[in-house]
Protein backbone atom coordinates (compact mmCIF):
# COMPACT_ATOMS: atom_id res chain seq x y z
CA UNK A 1 0.00 0.00 0.00
CA UNK A 2 1.22 3.10 -1.06
CA UNK A 3 1.51 6.11 1.47
CA UNK A 4 2.84 9.06 -0.47
CA UNK A 5 0.27 11.38 -1.79
CA UNK A 6 2.45 12.42 -4.76
CA UNK A 7 4.35 15.11 -2.61
CA UNK A 8 2.35 17.81 -1.65
CA UNK A 9 4.81 19.24 0.86
CA UNK A 10 3.30 22.85 2.33
CA UNK A 11 5.10 23.98 5.46
CA UNK A 12 2.43 22.93 7.71
CA UNK A 13 3.68 19.15 6.56
CA UNK A 14 7.22 19.78 7.63
CA UNK A 15 6.58 17.13 10.15
CA UNK A 16 5.95 14.42 7.82
CA UNK A 17 8.29 14.83 5.85
CA UNK A 18 10.44 14.68 9.04
CA UNK A 19 8.79 11.17 9.49
CA UNK A 20 9.12 9.69 6.20
CA UNK A 21 12.97 10.21 6.64
CA UNK A 22 13.51 8.74 9.87
CA UNK A 23 11.11 5.57 8.70
CA UNK A 24 13.14 4.96 5.16
CA UNK A 25 16.11 3.45 6.33
CA UNK A 26 14.58 1.54 9.01
CA UNK A 27 12.61 -0.01 6.26
CA UNK A 28 14.71 -1.70 4.02
CA UNK A 29 12.73 -3.15 0.75
CA UNK A 30 10.62 -0.90 1.81
CA UNK A 31 11.26 1.70 -1.69
CA UNK A 32 9.59 -1.24 -3.83
CA UNK A 33 6.22 0.17 -4.00
CA UNK A 34 3.59 -2.10 -5.63
CA UNK A 35 0.57 -1.22 -7.07
CA UNK A 36 -2.50 -2.76 -6.57
CA UNK A 37 -5.37 -2.96 -9.53
CA UNK A 38 -7.92 0.19 -8.20
CA UNK A 39 -7.71 3.39 -9.10
CA UNK A 40 -6.69 4.23 -5.64
CA UNK A 41 -3.37 2.94 -5.57
CA UNK A 42 -2.80 3.35 -8.88
CA UNK A 43 -3.76 7.47 -8.87
CA UNK A 44 -1.25 7.32 -6.31
CA UNK A 45 1.71 6.38 -8.40
CA UNK A 46 4.19 9.69 -8.80
CA UNK A 47 4.68 11.09 -12.56
CA UNK A 48 7.90 9.72 -13.44
CA UNK A 49 9.79 12.96 -13.55
CA UNK A 50 11.49 13.36 -16.49
CA UNK A 51 8.03 13.52 -18.29
CA UNK A 52 6.98 17.72 -16.38
CA UNK A 53 11.18 18.57 -17.67
CA UNK A 54 10.70 17.66 -21.14
CA UNK A 55 7.18 19.66 -22.15
CA UNK A 56 7.27 19.09 -25.72
CA UNK A 57 6.27 16.09 -27.66
CA UNK A 58 5.49 15.43 -31.47
CA UNK A 59 1.94 13.13 -32.13
CA UNK A 60 2.10 10.85 -35.42
CA UNK A 61 -1.01 9.80 -36.50
CA UNK A 62 -0.22 7.29 -39.02
CA UNK A 63 -2.30 4.15 -40.43
CA UNK A 64 -4.16 3.22 -43.36
CA UNK A 65 -6.44 5.70 -43.10
CA UNK A 66 -3.50 7.85 -44.17
CA UNK A 67 -4.01 6.10 -47.90
CA UNK A 68 -7.68 7.58 -49.25
CA UNK A 69 -5.83 10.53 -46.84
CA UNK A 70 -9.42 12.34 -47.24
CA UNK A 71 -11.48 14.16 -44.48
CA UNK A 72 -9.66 12.85 -41.01
CA UNK A 73 -8.50 9.33 -39.76
CA UNK A 74 -11.93 8.87 -38.94
CA UNK A 75 -12.03 7.93 -42.59
CA UNK A 76 -13.67 4.63 -42.21
CA UNK A 77 -16.26 5.66 -39.85
CA UNK A 78 -17.16 8.48 -41.58
CA UNK A 79 -17.79 6.48 -44.74
CA UNK A 80 -19.40 3.07 -43.36
CA UNK A 81 -20.59 4.34 -39.86
CA UNK A 82 -22.47 7.33 -39.93
CA UNK A 83 -22.23 7.38 -43.67
CA UNK A 84 -21.46 10.67 -44.55
CA UNK A 85 -22.24 12.51 -47.90
CA UNK A 86 -18.87 13.99 -48.48
CA UNK A 87 -16.75 10.32 -47.70
CA UNK A 88 -20.06 8.07 -49.62
CA UNK A 89 -19.33 10.68 -52.72
CA UNK A 90 -15.81 10.34 -52.70
CA UNK A 91 -15.78 6.75 -52.73
CA UNK A 92 -17.83 6.56 -55.28
CA UNK A 93 -16.17 9.01 -57.81
CA UNK A 94 -12.67 7.55 -57.04
CA UNK A 95 -13.25 3.62 -56.26
CA UNK A 96 -14.75 0.67 -57.96
CA UNK A 97 -17.76 0.10 -56.13
CA UNK A 98 -17.02 -3.15 -54.69
CA UNK A 99 -13.95 -1.42 -53.04
CA UNK A 100 -13.43 -2.26 -49.28
CA UNK A 101 -11.55 -0.12 -46.67
CA UNK A 102 -9.34 -3.90 -46.34
CA UNK A 103 -8.80 -2.90 -49.81
CA UNK A 104 -6.88 0.05 -48.98
CA UNK A 105 -4.50 -1.86 -46.55
CA UNK A 106 -2.08 -3.18 -48.99
CA UNK A 107 -1.74 0.42 -50.54
CA UNK A 108 0.13 1.29 -47.48
CA UNK A 109 3.09 1.52 -48.91
CA UNK A 110 5.60 3.19 -47.09
CA UNK A 111 8.28 3.22 -49.87
CA UNK A 112 9.82 6.61 -48.71
CA UNK A 113 9.16 5.77 -45.19
CA UNK A 114 13.45 6.74 -43.72
CA UNK A 115 12.78 6.67 -39.76
CA UNK A 116 16.09 8.03 -39.73
CA UNK A 117 14.92 10.65 -41.12
CA UNK A 118 12.31 11.14 -39.31
CA UNK A 119 14.57 10.80 -36.17
CA UNK A 120 16.41 13.99 -37.44
CA UNK A 121 13.16 16.11 -38.34
CA UNK A 122 11.72 14.95 -34.82
CA UNK A 123 14.79 16.18 -33.31
CA UNK A 124 15.58 19.12 -34.80
CA UNK A 125 11.85 20.13 -34.00
CA UNK A 126 13.41 21.03 -30.20
CA UNK A 127 10.40 18.17 -28.88
CA UNK A 128 12.00 15.62 -26.52
CA UNK A 129 9.52 12.63 -27.20
CA UNK A 130 7.63 11.41 -29.72
CA UNK A 131 4.10 9.73 -29.42
CA UNK A 132 2.95 7.22 -32.87
CA UNK A 133 -0.33 5.51 -33.11
CA UNK A 134 0.82 2.30 -33.05
CA UNK A 135 -2.90 0.85 -33.85
CA UNK A 136 -5.86 3.54 -34.88
CA UNK A 137 -9.55 2.85 -34.02
CA UNK A 138 -9.26 0.65 -37.86
CA UNK A 139 -7.65 -2.22 -36.08
CA UNK A 140 -4.12 -2.10 -38.35
CA UNK A 141 -1.64 -2.47 -36.23
CA UNK A 142 1.80 -0.91 -37.17
CA UNK A 143 4.07 -3.79 -36.14
CA UNK A 144 3.62 -7.80 -36.68
CA UNK A 145 1.21 -8.40 -33.80
CA UNK A 146 0.26 -12.32 -33.43
CA UNK A 147 -2.98 -10.87 -32.52
CA UNK A 148 -3.86 -8.90 -35.43
CA UNK A 149 -4.09 -11.51 -38.28
CA UNK A 150 -3.42 -9.99 -41.83
CA UNK A 151 -3.95 -6.90 -40.63
CA UNK A 152 -0.85 -5.57 -39.68
CA UNK A 153 1.81 -3.84 -41.37
CA UNK A 154 4.42 -6.68 -41.75
CA UNK A 155 1.29 -9.12 -43.43
CA UNK A 156 0.08 -6.20 -45.13
CA UNK A 157 1.24 -3.13 -47.39
CA UNK A 158 4.87 -2.28 -46.54
CA UNK A 159 5.69 -5.39 -44.91
CA UNK A 160 7.52 -3.49 -42.73
CA UNK A 161 7.92 -2.94 -38.78
CA UNK A 162 6.88 0.68 -38.61
CA UNK A 163 7.05 0.93 -34.80
CA UNK A 164 9.96 -1.18 -34.66
CA UNK A 165 11.87 0.94 -36.80
CA UNK A 166 10.87 4.22 -35.77
CA UNK A 167 12.00 2.72 -32.06
CA UNK A 168 15.40 1.79 -33.20
CA UNK A 169 15.80 5.08 -34.91
CA UNK A 170 14.84 7.25 -32.46
CA UNK A 171 17.09 5.75 -29.49
CA UNK A 172 20.21 5.87 -31.70
CA UNK A 173 19.72 8.92 -33.10
CA UNK A 174 18.51 11.29 -30.38
CA UNK A 175 17.70 11.71 -26.84
CA UNK A 176 13.86 11.97 -27.56
CA UNK A 177 11.65 9.61 -25.23
CA UNK A 178 9.69 6.84 -27.41
CA UNK A 179 5.93 6.66 -27.04
CA UNK A 180 3.29 4.74 -28.32
CA UNK A 181 -0.90 5.57 -28.95
CA UNK A 182 -2.49 2.60 -29.21
CA UNK A 183 -6.63 2.50 -29.45
CA UNK A 184 -8.80 -0.03 -27.30
CA UNK A 185 -11.43 -0.46 -28.93
CA UNK A 186 -12.01 -0.91 -33.24
CA UNK A 187 -14.81 0.44 -34.96
CA UNK A 188 -15.99 -2.63 -36.76
CA UNK A 189 -14.25 -5.23 -34.82
CA UNK A 190 -16.92 -8.28 -34.97
CA UNK A 191 -15.68 -9.43 -30.99
CA UNK A 192 -16.04 -6.06 -29.93
CA UNK A 193 -19.38 -5.37 -31.64
CA UNK A 194 -20.38 -8.79 -30.02
CA UNK A 195 -19.32 -7.19 -26.08
CA UNK A 196 -21.51 -4.41 -26.95
CA UNK A 197 -24.32 -6.18 -27.87
CA UNK A 198 -23.81 -7.89 -24.40
CA UNK A 199 -23.60 -4.60 -22.54
CA UNK A 200 -20.31 -5.23 -22.24
CA UNK A 201 -20.78 -8.09 -19.41
CA UNK A 202 -18.80 -10.30 -22.03
CA UNK A 203 -15.05 -9.81 -22.65
CA UNK A 204 -13.89 -11.45 -25.83
CA UNK A 205 -12.45 -8.63 -27.29
CA UNK A 206 -10.28 -7.70 -24.52
CA UNK A 207 -8.99 -10.88 -23.92
CA UNK A 208 -8.52 -11.91 -27.20
CA UNK A 209 -7.49 -8.58 -29.08
CA UNK A 210 -6.46 -5.30 -26.82
CA UNK A 211 -4.99 -6.21 -24.04
CA UNK A 212 -2.64 -9.00 -25.55
CA UNK A 213 -1.59 -6.28 -28.01
CA UNK A 214 -1.07 -3.83 -24.91
CA UNK A 215 1.51 -6.40 -23.06
CA UNK A 216 3.01 -6.92 -26.81
CA UNK A 217 4.15 -3.95 -26.82
CA UNK A 218 5.30 -2.76 -23.73
CA UNK A 219 7.39 -6.15 -24.24
CA UNK A 220 8.44 -5.77 -27.68
CA UNK A 221 9.18 -1.69 -28.10
CA UNK A 222 9.74 -0.92 -24.13
CA UNK A 223 7.63 2.36 -24.99
CA UNK A 224 8.20 4.86 -22.10
CA UNK A 225 4.42 6.56 -23.07
CA UNK A 226 1.70 4.86 -23.50
CA UNK A 227 -1.36 6.68 -24.48
CA UNK A 228 -4.45 5.30 -24.47
CA UNK A 229 -7.51 6.29 -26.64
CA UNK A 230 -11.14 4.83 -27.52
CA UNK A 231 -12.47 3.34 -24.83
CA UNK A 232 -15.79 2.56 -27.18
CA UNK A 233 -18.11 3.51 -24.17
CA UNK A 234 -16.93 0.49 -22.36
CA UNK A 235 -16.20 0.85 -18.86
CA UNK A 236 -12.40 0.31 -17.51
CA UNK A 237 -13.79 -3.24 -15.82
CA UNK A 238 -14.38 -4.80 -19.21
CA UNK A 239 -11.26 -3.09 -20.60
CA UNK A 240 -9.48 -4.57 -16.67
CA UNK A 241 -7.64 -1.97 -17.46
CA UNK A 242 -6.26 -1.83 -13.69
CA UNK A 243 -5.37 -5.01 -13.97
CA UNK A 244 -2.92 -4.10 -16.88
CA UNK A 245 -1.69 -1.13 -15.25
CA UNK A 246 -0.82 -2.87 -12.18
CA UNK A 247 1.80 -5.30 -14.08
CA UNK A 248 2.70 -2.18 -16.15
CA UNK A 249 3.88 -0.28 -12.83
CA UNK A 250 4.48 -3.31 -11.28
CA UNK A 251 6.72 -5.94 -13.65
CA UNK A 252 6.70 -4.69 -16.64
CA UNK A 253 10.53 -3.29 -18.15
CA UNK A 254 9.51 0.06 -18.28
CA UNK A 255 7.57 0.23 -14.45
CA UNK A 256 10.22 3.22 -13.40
CA UNK A 257 9.71 5.47 -16.18
CA UNK A 258 7.17 5.07 -18.26
CA UNK A 259 3.99 7.48 -17.98
CA UNK A 260 0.30 6.64 -19.14
CA UNK A 261 -2.34 9.36 -19.44
CA UNK A 262 -5.79 9.14 -18.53
CA UNK A 263 -8.12 7.69 -21.34
CA UNK A 264 -8.59 3.82 -19.65
CA UNK A 265 -12.24 3.25 -19.84
CA UNK A 266 -15.30 5.44 -19.85
CA UNK A 267 -15.61 8.40 -16.79
CA UNK A 268 -11.49 7.77 -16.37
CA UNK A 269 -10.29 10.69 -18.67
CA UNK A 270 -9.51 13.60 -16.51
CA UNK A 271 -9.73 11.73 -13.77
CA UNK A 272 -7.75 8.68 -13.30
CA UNK A 273 -4.20 7.04 -14.72
CA UNK A 274 -1.40 9.38 -15.00
CA UNK A 275 -1.55 12.62 -16.56
CA UNK A 276 -4.80 14.08 -17.83
CA UNK A 277 -5.58 14.84 -21.17
CA UNK A 278 -9.18 15.58 -20.93
CA UNK A 279 -10.33 16.16 -24.04
CA UNK A 280 -8.75 16.83 -27.36
CA UNK A 281 -6.90 20.26 -28.20
CA UNK A 282 -7.26 20.80 -24.20
CA UNK A 283 -5.49 24.08 -23.13
CA UNK A 284 -7.71 25.25 -19.76
CA UNK A 285 -5.61 29.00 -19.73
CA UNK A 286 -5.67 28.40 -15.85
CA UNK A 287 -3.57 25.86 -13.51
CA UNK A 288 -4.28 22.62 -12.98
CA UNK A 289 -3.66 20.37 -9.55
CA UNK A 290 -2.40 17.86 -11.99
CA UNK A 291 -0.26 17.20 -14.67
CA UNK A 292 -1.57 17.43 -17.93
CA UNK A 293 -0.83 17.50 -21.61
CA UNK A 294 -2.58 19.59 -24.77
CA UNK A 295 -2.65 17.08 -27.89
CA UNK A 296 -3.64 19.43 -30.79
CA UNK A 297 -2.97 19.10 -34.75
CA UNK A 298 -1.22 21.45 -36.98
CA UNK A 299 -3.61 20.78 -38.97
CA UNK A 300 -7.01 22.14 -37.16
CA UNK A 301 -8.89 19.40 -39.04
CA UNK A 302 -7.59 16.10 -38.50
CA UNK A 303 -4.55 14.09 -37.26
CA UNK A 304 -4.14 12.09 -39.99
CA UNK A 305 -3.18 13.47 -43.56
CA UNK A 306 -5.18 15.18 -45.32
CA UNK A 307 -4.44 15.67 -48.85
CA UNK A 308 -7.79 18.29 -49.21
CA UNK A 309 -6.12 20.56 -46.30
CA UNK A 310 -5.62 24.40 -46.81
CA UNK A 311 -3.35 26.46 -46.26
CA UNK A 312 -5.65 28.41 -44.11
CA UNK A 313 -6.23 25.44 -42.23
CA UNK A 314 -3.00 24.55 -40.92
CA UNK A 315 -1.81 26.47 -37.48
CA UNK A 316 0.68 29.49 -38.14
CA UNK A 317 3.97 29.29 -36.96
CA UNK A 318 2.80 32.22 -33.86
CA UNK A 319 -0.58 30.01 -33.22
CA UNK A 320 1.55 27.27 -32.23
CA UNK A 321 3.83 29.42 -29.85
CA UNK A 322 1.26 30.59 -28.22
CA UNK A 323 -0.10 27.36 -27.70
CA UNK A 324 2.76 26.09 -26.21
CA UNK A 325 3.97 29.21 -24.13
CA UNK A 326 -0.25 29.13 -22.89
CA UNK A 327 0.07 25.21 -22.09
CA UNK A 328 3.80 25.32 -20.39
CA UNK A 329 2.85 28.25 -18.41
CA UNK A 330 -0.16 26.53 -16.68
CA UNK A 331 1.88 23.24 -15.93
CA UNK A 332 0.93 21.29 -19.46
CA UNK A 333 3.23 19.82 -21.65
CA UNK A 334 2.25 20.29 -25.50
CA UNK A 335 1.82 17.70 -27.85
CA UNK A 336 1.69 18.78 -30.96
CA UNK A 337 0.61 16.20 -34.11
CA UNK A 338 1.47 15.74 -37.64
CA UNK A 339 0.14 13.32 -40.29
CA UNK A 340 2.99 11.58 -42.45
CA UNK A 341 1.54 10.31 -45.89
CA UNK A 342 0.67 6.37 -46.72
CA UNK A 343 4.00 6.73 -48.84
CA UNK A 344 6.53 7.50 -45.53
CA UNK A 345 6.81 11.40 -45.77
CA UNK A 346 6.25 13.38 -43.25
CA UNK A 347 4.70 16.33 -45.68
CA UNK A 348 7.45 19.45 -45.89
CA UNK A 349 4.62 22.21 -44.52
CA UNK A 350 4.76 19.98 -41.31
CA UNK A 351 8.74 19.64 -41.53
CA UNK A 352 8.80 23.41 -41.67
CA UNK A 353 6.61 23.93 -38.67
CA UNK A 354 8.47 21.78 -36.99
CA UNK A 355 11.86 23.08 -37.67
CA UNK A 356 10.32 26.41 -36.91
CA UNK A 357 10.29 25.09 -33.17
CA UNK A 358 12.82 23.96 -33.00
CA UNK A 359 15.05 27.40 -33.98
CA UNK A 360 12.39 29.46 -31.46
CA UNK A 361 13.12 26.94 -28.47
CA UNK A 362 17.08 27.48 -29.64
CA UNK A 363 16.69 30.78 -28.22
CA UNK A 364 14.31 30.40 -25.73
CA UNK A 365 14.52 26.79 -24.95
CA UNK A 366 15.77 28.09 -21.14
CA UNK A 367 12.42 29.80 -20.52
CA UNK A 368 10.41 26.42 -21.74
CA UNK A 369 11.85 23.30 -20.74
CA UNK A 370 12.47 22.08 -16.84
CA UNK A 371 10.48 25.39 -16.08
CA UNK A 372 7.79 25.51 -13.19
CA UNK A 373 4.75 27.13 -13.56
CA UNK A 374 4.91 30.59 -11.14
CA UNK A 375 1.79 31.64 -8.84
CA UNK A 376 0.69 34.05 -11.84
CA UNK A 377 0.21 31.86 -15.19
CA UNK A 378 -0.78 35.65 -16.93
CA UNK A 379 0.15 38.95 -16.42
CA UNK A 380 -2.23 41.14 -14.57
CA UNK A 381 -1.80 43.93 -16.94
CA UNK A 382 -0.45 43.29 -20.16
CA UNK A 383 -3.13 40.62 -21.95
CA UNK A 384 -0.26 38.06 -23.90
CA UNK A 385 1.91 38.08 -21.31
CA UNK A 386 2.69 34.36 -19.57
CA UNK A 387 5.13 33.45 -16.46
CA UNK A 388 7.57 30.38 -15.83
CA UNK A 389 9.77 30.39 -13.30
CA UNK A 390 12.87 28.39 -12.73
CA UNK A 391 12.89 28.24 -8.31
CA UNK A 392 15.98 26.79 -7.91
CA UNK A 393 17.87 29.57 -9.93
CA UNK A 394 15.51 32.28 -8.72
CA UNK A 395 14.71 33.72 -12.21
CA UNK A 396 10.97 34.05 -13.54
CA UNK A 397 10.15 33.95 -17.19
CA UNK A 398 7.83 36.56 -19.08
CA UNK A 399 7.16 35.28 -22.49
CA UNK A 400 5.38 38.09 -24.76
CA UNK A 401 3.68 37.70 -28.06
CA UNK A 402 3.24 40.55 -29.67
CA UNK A 403 6.30 43.08 -29.19
CA UNK A 404 5.00 46.15 -28.49
CA UNK A 405 4.93 49.56 -30.31
CA UNK A 406 6.69 51.54 -28.13
CA UNK A 407 9.15 49.26 -27.38
CA UNK A 408 8.32 49.39 -24.13
CA UNK A 409 6.42 46.39 -21.93
CA UNK A 410 4.42 46.81 -18.46
CA UNK A 411 4.72 43.57 -16.20
CA UNK A 412 2.05 43.73 -13.26
CA UNK A 413 3.00 41.05 -11.33
CA UNK A 414 6.89 40.65 -10.22
CA UNK A 415 8.15 42.35 -7.05
CA UNK A 416 11.10 44.04 -7.61
CA UNK A 417 14.24 45.73 -5.52
CA UNK A 418 15.33 48.69 -6.59
CA UNK A 419 18.57 48.62 -8.07
CA UNK A 420 18.65 45.00 -7.68
CA UNK A 421 16.61 43.33 -9.75
CA UNK A 422 18.05 42.55 -13.13
CA UNK A 423 16.25 42.18 -16.74
CA UNK A 424 16.79 40.64 -19.97
CA UNK A 425 15.87 39.32 -23.24
CA UNK A 426 16.41 35.41 -23.48
CA UNK A 427 18.96 35.80 -26.33
CA UNK A 428 20.49 38.66 -25.86
CA UNK A 429 23.45 40.00 -23.56
CA UNK A 430 22.53 43.21 -22.73
CA UNK A 431 21.03 44.39 -19.13
CA UNK A 432 17.47 46.49 -19.94
CA UNK A 433 16.82 49.33 -18.56
CA UNK A 434 13.71 49.34 -15.94
CA UNK A 435 11.07 50.94 -13.62
CA UNK A 436 9.45 49.85 -10.53
CA UNK A 437 5.74 51.39 -10.82
CA UNK A 438 3.71 50.90 -7.63
CA UNK A 439 3.98 47.24 -4.58
CA UNK A 440 4.00 44.99 -7.79
CA UNK A 441 4.91 45.37 -11.12
CA UNK A 442 7.73 47.01 -13.51
CA UNK A 443 8.12 49.13 -17.25
CA UNK A 444 10.71 47.07 -19.22
CA UNK A 445 12.51 49.04 -22.02
CA UNK A 446 13.38 46.41 -25.01
CA UNK A 447 16.33 46.16 -26.40
CA UNK A 448 17.05 46.23 -30.38
CA UNK A 449 17.06 42.52 -31.25
CA UNK A 450 20.05 40.68 -31.83
CA UNK A 451 20.78 38.53 -34.90
CA UNK A 452 19.59 34.89 -33.52
CA UNK A 453 16.34 37.11 -32.13
CA UNK A 454 15.66 38.36 -35.46
CA UNK A 455 15.33 34.95 -36.69
CA UNK A 456 12.17 34.04 -34.26
CA UNK A 457 10.18 36.65 -34.00
CA UNK A 458 7.26 34.75 -32.94
CA UNK A 459 7.43 35.12 -29.49
CA UNK A 460 10.17 36.31 -26.69
CA UNK A 461 10.90 35.73 -23.26
CA UNK A 462 12.13 38.01 -20.28
CA UNK A 463 14.55 36.83 -17.83
CA UNK A 464 14.16 38.22 -14.06
CA UNK A 465 16.34 37.85 -11.51
CA UNK A 466 16.55 39.16 -8.15
CA UNK A 467 13.35 39.79 -7.47
CA UNK A 468 11.83 39.81 -3.99
CA UNK A 469 10.27 36.21 -4.35
CA UNK A 470 10.15 33.72 -7.13
CA UNK A 471 7.69 30.97 -5.50
CA UNK A 472 6.77 28.47 -7.94
CA UNK A 473 2.99 27.29 -7.78
CA UNK A 474 2.03 24.80 -5.56
CA UNK A 475 0.77 21.24 -7.23
CA UNK A 476 1.17 17.49 -6.48
CA UNK A 477 3.69 17.59 -9.32
CA UNK A 478 5.70 20.18 -8.73
CA UNK A 479 7.64 19.65 -5.48
CA UNK A 480 7.32 22.77 -3.30
CA UNK A 481 10.71 24.71 -2.83
CA UNK A 482 11.24 26.99 0.07
CA UNK A 483 12.26 30.06 -1.04
C1 LIG B 1 -6.90 -8.47 -15.31
O1 LIG B 1 -5.50 -8.33 -15.48
C2 LIG B 1 -4.73 -8.95 -14.49
C3 LIG B 1 -3.28 -8.61 -14.75
O2 LIG B 1 -2.86 -9.02 -16.01
C4 LIG B 1 -4.99 -10.44 -14.49
O3 LIG B 1 -4.22 -11.09 -13.50
C5 LIG B 1 -6.46 -10.70 -14.29
O4 LIG B 1 -6.73 -12.06 -14.39
C6 LIG B 1 -7.30 -9.93 -15.29
N1 LIG B 1 -8.70 -10.04 -14.95
C7 LIG B 1 -9.61 -10.44 -15.81
C8 LIG B 1 -11.02 -10.47 -15.29
O5 LIG B 1 -9.35 -10.74 -16.96
C1 LIG C 1 -5.19 36.08 -17.35
O1 LIG C 1 -5.29 36.67 -16.06
C2 LIG C 1 -6.49 37.30 -15.70
C3 LIG C 1 -6.39 37.75 -14.26
O2 LIG C 1 -5.28 38.53 -14.06
C4 LIG C 1 -7.67 36.39 -15.91
O3 LIG C 1 -8.87 37.07 -15.67
C5 LIG C 1 -7.64 35.83 -17.32
O4 LIG C 1 -8.71 34.96 -17.50
C6 LIG C 1 -6.33 35.12 -17.55
N1 LIG C 1 -6.30 34.34 -18.74
C7 LIG C 1 -6.18 34.79 -19.99
C8 LIG C 1 -6.20 33.74 -21.04
O5 LIG C 1 -6.03 35.96 -20.29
Amino acid sequence: MLVTSAGQWAPGNMLHLVVALLLVPALPGAARVSYEPTWESLDSRPIPDWFDEVKFGIFIHWGVFSVPSFGSEWFWWYWQGCKSDPYINFMSKNYPPDFRYEDFGPLFTAEFYNPQQWASILKESGAKYVVLTSKHHEGFTLWGSKFSWNWNSLDVGSKRDLVGELANAIRENTDLHFGLYHSLFEWFNPLFLTDKNNDFQTSYFPNSKSMPELYEIVMKYRPEILWSDGDGDAPCTYWNTTGFLAWLYNESPVKDIVVTNDRWGSGCICKHGGYYTCSDRYNPGHLLPHKWENCMTIDKRSWGYRRNALISELLTIEELIQELVETVSCGGNLLMNIGPTHDGRIPVVFEERLKQMGTWLQVNGEAIYSTKPWRAQNDSVTPGVWYTCRPQERSLYALFLNWPTNWKITLGEPRSWRGMTEVQLVGCQEKLKWLPIGEKGMIVSLPRLSPAQMAVRWGWALKITHLKEVVQAAGPQTKFDFL
